[in-house]
């Protein structure tokens, strides 16, 4: 028995993608919240490659710090003379005979079991490619097959087909499985007479197939796994068809999305079932939300985790906040960062919290800043309530106790403590900490000037008979 080869994966990532009109390099260029090129490396990860190489060359600093974590190898293309050219860099990296699935940086929705299928079908004979059928095939690459029709003649690049070959809409997806160290000895020989003056990796698919080879065509069963992104279109369709596959996903498993065409759940973010998502809702990066629960519409998510039953009303933002069962949220309310919410809390409209852990049961109503806060069981923070934590140098704590009433419009000026069962007066200034069971007023006294409006007025009058 022969051993077999080793699967190494070779990500062309070097373009600078034109068309794109951008500062930033195409494969860095985000679909569902991660860079395309990151996607195309965990697939390739997935479909079990002993080692990834990333072809980088414009802009090479920039994609390598982008996915230097990743455990890849980069090899360098100085200039970006062509697909086959960028290929040919990755042959010193290369050691003996090996089964190179080489991958765009650009095409990546491709899945791991397209990869595992190309590897299989390059073992049958010299290589493989994946192809599929697109009504719009546009500036993809067409396909022409060998008599028989069951494996590759050559691929003619859209500005080099004539109109009979433009009409073919069977296309290469830029998704290859092939043999090392063979197809260095092809790269070899390219030569850059075409529309493009560039040195074309499919050439030496062609060349490979013109020298009697058999070079397998997998088709793919879902043609979206061959999109690639030229271009904004481009970019944003892989983006909503990423998104629809997650969203496909959770419909599957019990979520209710009523809107899917004007929602965006990334693909590594958790909902649990009986969850309705109105239209509109954003849930990005390491969200999770639990079951039961209800985001109206504008909800926006990002790191966040919500446990069961939880009411997110319209329009609030919540970044990097915990949090819990039966609690609500909005509408118009902003957790940031560090903001954690326990059991059946709950916060108003234009109510923003960072930093701050608001105990089970806690209120806070209407129009308040809590910051670096830590409030007790079932205390109600009154509209308008201000935790002064900032004094232009450092941030203070602020501690509440359990079912204290803050009165509206209390500025507590940190560090400083409320007790348990404590009240203070609407229109504080609190700077001193309030001990357990007591009244705190902290306001200038009413002054009330009888019949001054008669007076006023009787002044004004006045004034104006001596100007007559
Ligand atoms: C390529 C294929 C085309 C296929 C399409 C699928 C060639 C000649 N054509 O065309 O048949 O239908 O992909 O999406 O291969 N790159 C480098 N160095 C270079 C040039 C490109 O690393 O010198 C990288 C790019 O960064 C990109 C990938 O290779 O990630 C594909 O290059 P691109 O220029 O987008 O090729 P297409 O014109 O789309
Ligand atoms: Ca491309």
């Amino acid at each position: 028995m022969t051993t077999p080869s080793p699967r190494i994966a070779i990500v062309l990532a070097a373009g600078k993608g034109t068309r794109m009109r951008s500062e930033l390099p195409k494969v860095l260029h985000p679909v569902a919240g991660r860079p395309m090129l990151s996607w195309v490396i965990d697939t390739a990860r997935e479909a079990g490659c002993s080692r990834i190489i990333v072809v980088i060359g414009h802009d090479a600093d920039r994609v390598q710090a982008a996915v230097e974590a990743e455990d890849v190898t980069f090899v360098h293309q100085h200039e970006q003379l062509g697909t086959g050219h960028a290929l040919a860099q990755a042959a010193p990296a290369v050691d003996g005979p090996a089964t190179l699935l080489v991958l765009s940086g650009d095409v990546p929705l491709v899945s791991a079991a397209t990869l595992e299928a190309l590897a299989e079908a390059a073992g049958e004979g010299w290589g493989s490619l994946a192809v599929a059928d697109l009504e719009s095939p546009g500036s993809l690459g067409r396909i022409v097959v060998a008599p028989g029709g069951e494996t590759l003649d050559r691929i003619v690049e859209a500005p080099d087909a004539t109109p009979e070959q433009l009409e073919i809409t069977t296309i290469n997806s830029g998704l290859y499985a092939l043999p090392a160290p063979d197809v260095f000895t092809l790269l070899d020989e390219l030569t850059p007479d075409n529309a493009k003056g560039e040195l074309y990796l499919t050439d030496a698919l062609g060349a490979a197939a013109a020298a009697g080879e058999t070079v397998g065509l997998v088709t793919l069963d879902d043609p979206a796994e061959a999109y690639g992104a030229n271009d904004r279109k481009d970019l944003v369709q892989i983006h909503r068809t990423m998104i629809a596959r997650k969203l496909d996903e959770l419909t599957a498993a019990g979520v209710t999305i009523l809107d899917p065409d004007h929602t965006t759940v990334e693909p590594q973010v958790e909902v649990g079932p009986d969850t309705v998502l109105h239209p509109g809702v954003s849930l990005t990066g390491q969200t999770r939300i639990g079951s039961g629960c209800t985001l109206h519409q504008g909800a926006w998510l990002r790191n966040t985790v919500l446990d069961d039953e939880v009411i997110i009303e319209p329009y609030s933002v919540l970044d990097s906040a915990e949090v819990a069962k039966g609690c609500r949220v909005g509408p118009y309310a902003r957790l940031r960062p560090g903001a954690r919410l326990q059991e059946g809390a709950s916060v108003g409209n234009f109510v923003e919290v960072k930093n701050s852990t608001l105990g089970p049961g806690v209120k806070a109503g209407h129009l308040s800043y809590l910051g670096d806060a830590e409030i007790g069981d079932r205390s109600n923070i009154g509209a308008g309530t201000v935790t002064c934590n900032y004094d232009g140098q450092a941030k203070h704590k602020t501690k509440i106790g359990t079912d204290s009433f803050i009165g509206s419009d209390t500025m507590l000026v940190a560090p400083v403590k409320v007790g348990d069962d404590a009240t203070t007066a609407a229109g504080s200034v609190i700077t001193q900490d309030v001990p357990d069971g007591s009244l705190a007023v902290g306001r200038a006294k009413q002054r009330t000037v009888e019949g001054w409006t008669e007076r006023q007025k009787k002044k004004r009058d006045k004034k104006q008979t001596g100007e007559a």
